[in-house]
């Protein structure tokens, strides 16, 4: 696992993009695996600057998103499929047609997760997966306790979780309780996982995930198993780590070295 700690959260996004763009530059044809949540907007925002100033292509690009509300048709302004047009899609010359998410309004949703699962499965596997991380260590919507050997299926929100997704919502009642997510174990098939995480809000999840044991506990905490993972982190957001001396050491300021 490589950690990487910034003095801040644009330049901890800074890093993520440039994680993407060389992805896509060597390989134009590249599989991203996209994540949605707050912090990801900052990120999207810069990939779209980046197209704009010609930096970047998405024309070959095929994306997979993480998860989706199940309730939602994609046009709701909260719906995932919504969320991604609007933070990067409909920005960049990505072809509408090579991103998939979840279609959280399927007549039959465990059906949709299976469908969603093979539909990965024949893509020739995701290049690099982004992630975030939930205040209870969740990634995609995988909650605590959620299988480390699961797929692509339905999942009950936590209470905590529609807590903190409740702002785009007109009220907590109008927060879905269950999602279609990608499993722990699609996830960790990924060739290459780059988790972004800022604020101190995201402190305790973050090192529960880091140093803490692998445990279902700690959805995120599967990465340990990955052998190419790795986590981006603001100051804040790194704050309750012990081991910060050495990721400093080994990554000054989150930079690459030639040795982990
Ligand atoms: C949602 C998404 C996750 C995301 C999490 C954190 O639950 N399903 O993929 O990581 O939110 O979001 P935020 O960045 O808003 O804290």
């Amino acid at each position: 696992m490589k950690v990487l700690i910034f003095d801040n959260e644009e330049n901890a996004t800074r890093r993520v993009a440039d994680f993407v763009l060389d992805t896509v530059t060597k390989e134009p044809n590249s599989v991203l695996g996209l994540a949605t949540g707050g912090t990801m907007l900052a990120l999207y925002a810069l990939l779209c600057r980046k197209y704009h100033d010609g930096l970047v292509s998405f024309s070959d690009v095929t994306t997979f998103n993480l998860d989706e509300y199940i309730g939602l048709n994609p046009e709701h302004p909260c719906s995932y499929h919504h969320y991604m047009r609007n933070a990067f899609f409909d920005h960049v010359d990505i072809n509408l047609s090579n991103t998939k998410i979840p279609y959280g309004n399927a007549a039959d949703p465990s059906e949709e997760a299976k469908r969603y699962e093979s539909q990965i499965a024949q893509s020739n596997g995701i290049d690099l997966q982004l992630l975030g991380i939930g205040q209870n260590g969740h990634i995609g919507f995988n909650e605590p306790t959620s299988s480390l050997a699961s797929r692509t299926r339905i999942k009950t929100l936590t209470e905590s979780t529609r807590q903190a997704n409740k702002v785009y919502f007109d009220s907590l009642n109008e927060a879905p309780k269950y999602s279609i997510t990608m499993g722990i174990a699609t996830i960790l098939e990924a060739r290459n996982l780059v988790l972004l995480a800022t604020g101190v809000s995201k402190s305790a999840a973050v090192s529960d995930m880091i140093e803490g044991p692998i445990s279902a506990s700690c959805p995120a905490s599967a990465l340990q198993m990955h052998p190419s993972a790795t986590i981006v982190l603001d100051q804040e957001a790194a704050s309750q780590l012990k081991l910060t001396s050495y990721y400093h050491n080994v990554h000054p300021q989150g930079s690459d070295s030639a040795f982990d």
